[in-house]
């Protein structure tokens, strides 16, 4: 393919020069002379393990070239590829100002150039920013439709700064964010041959996508500097505690715990985290990311909360208790503190688990119920349908099939998913289902 590459910092080099190399015949633009004259002298404006042999060899069999030029790369290709940086502003928001202005430039020549074109943005920037702020962009200028007289997609790079022309030939994924069918064709052809899976998806997801894994990247070091630090200041071997941390394909290292839901729970994942929380104070060591587990796991809790009162209703309904199924312990069940926390707000609340039941409770169970929901056994009903008679707005938080199967559909009584239901994806297209974060 023909292709036109704008910006020719670390990302933009490196696929030009990768994309040279794979058969493509490429032309980089930057607005930066210098980084222009540098590819045409066949040397790579950026330092990246064997990135200067790269553009050296494809410089010379004339697979790559630069220019300056936006009209004249847009003139020789039929596919961009948007690598401008999107830097933050000082209060942390993305600068987009880069993005805009090319988006400009690229709408402007293609007025000019006539014939389909794909924009495919590389560069990262939040959802929404492709679909409300650069297709406007292209379309006033070019004069057409996105989707019909341009293409455009989302293309995130996934690559490593230090080893990403190795990475480029071996992807752990391609992210293809398509407006229609036709975009997404082009942006997988130009890696057609490369291996990993391809993902097509929506342009909004492939923008988040980029956001959920560098999120994840400074999370999991954070974690694991975090838990260094005490685990030295406790006298372990941190190393050896995450060897064996990580040996842990199950749990750890695996899709597990991975998926939006309810605020976790139990008698273990709370109580242990206050006790590592407090023992890293006790040793003076800061431990910012642990000690703001609980709280982010409280305002969790809270959206559900607000999601009750936003429907205006009072008569609530809530399925499931026992803090996971299978269980009737209730200590620390995020359910039964919401079902607290609705019962303190006034709401009329009718609750059903197929796993509790008060008189068969024992020992500490009995005892967390006894203190902390006293009302309980007032509120239990000991069917489905019980609930649903009373209910304008039901909680779900049990995939317990009798639930499942009696669950209505349809606008009333309003449906709270807690935990990801089954049928969500169907649901989400009925006027009374709200998922808690989907
Ligand atoms: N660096 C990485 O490893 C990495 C990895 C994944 C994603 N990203 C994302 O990719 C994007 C680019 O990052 P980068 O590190 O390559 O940025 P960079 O700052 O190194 O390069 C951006 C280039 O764009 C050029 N440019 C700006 N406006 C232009 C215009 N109108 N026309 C042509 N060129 C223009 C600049 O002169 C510069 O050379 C950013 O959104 C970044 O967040 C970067």
């Amino acid at each position: 393919m023909r292709v036109s590459v704008f910006g020719l910092g670390y990302v933009g080099c490196v696929s030009a020069a990768c994309l040279a190399s794979l058969g493509h015949e490429v032309v980089g633009v930057d607005v930066n002379p210098v980084k222009v004259d540098l590819v045409n002298d066949g040397r790579a404006p950026v330092v990246e393990e064997g990135i200067g042999e790269l553009v050296a060899e494809v410089v010379r069999s004339g697979a790559l070239r630069a220019t300056a030029d936006v009209r004249e790369a847009i003139r020789d290709s039929e596919v961009s590829l948007v690598c401008v940086g999107t830097p933050s502003e000082p209060n942390g928001s993305l600068c987009t100002t880069y993005l805009e202005r090319v988006t400009e430039e690229i709408g402007a020549a293609l007025a000019e150039r006539g014939g389909r074109h794909t924009v495919v943005f590389r560069s990262t920037m939040l959802p929404g920013t492709c679909l409300n702020l650069l297709v406007p962009i292209l379309e006033k200028y070019v004069g057409g439709t996105a989707g019909v007289d341009v293409g455009v997609a989302v293309n995130p790079e996934f690559l490593r700064e230090g080893t990403s022309v190795r990475d480029f030939f071996d992807p752990p994924k391609t992210v293809v964010g398509e407006l229609d069918p036709a975009s997404g064709d082009v942006v997988a052809a130009l890696y057609e041959g490369l291996p990993g899976e391809v993902f097509r998806v929506p342009v909004p997801t492939a923008e988040a996508i980029k956001y959920a894994d560098n999120a994840f990247h400074g999370l999991k070091i954070g974690f694991a500097n975090e838990l260094g630090a005490v685990c030295q200041a406790l006298g372990v071997d941190s190393h050896q505690v995450m060897d064996v941390f990580l040996a842990d394909r199950k749990l750890n290292i695996s899709p597990a715990y991975l998926r939006p839901g309810f605020a976790f729970g139990g008698s273990c994942l709370p109580k242990d985290l206050r006790s590592l929380v407090h023992a890293a104070q006790r040793a003076d060591v800061s431990v910012p990311i642990l000690s703001h587990v609980l709280p982010s796991n409280a305002d969790h809790l809270q959206r559900a909360v607000e999601l009750v009162e936003r429907t205006g209703k009072r008569r609530v309904g809530l399925f499931g208790l026992s803090f996971k199924p299978g269980t009737d312990d209730l200590r620390e069940s995020p359910l039964v503190e919401l079902a607290e926390r609705l019962f303190g707000k006034g709401y009329e609340l009718r609750i059903h688990d197929a796993n509790v039941n008060v008189s068969r409770l024992l020992g500490a169970n009995r005892e967390y119920i006894e203190t902390r929901l006293p009302h309980l056994a007032q509120l239990l009903a000991d069917s489905v349908d019980e609930v649903l008679e009373h209910a304008e707005v039901c909680l779900v938080g049990t995939r317990d099939p009798a639930v499942l199967a009696a669950l209505p559909h349809g606008d009333a009584p309003v449906i709270i998913d807690l935990i990801h239901l089954p049928d969500a994806e169907a649901r989400r297209a009925e006027p009374g289902y709200v998922g808690l974060a989907w």
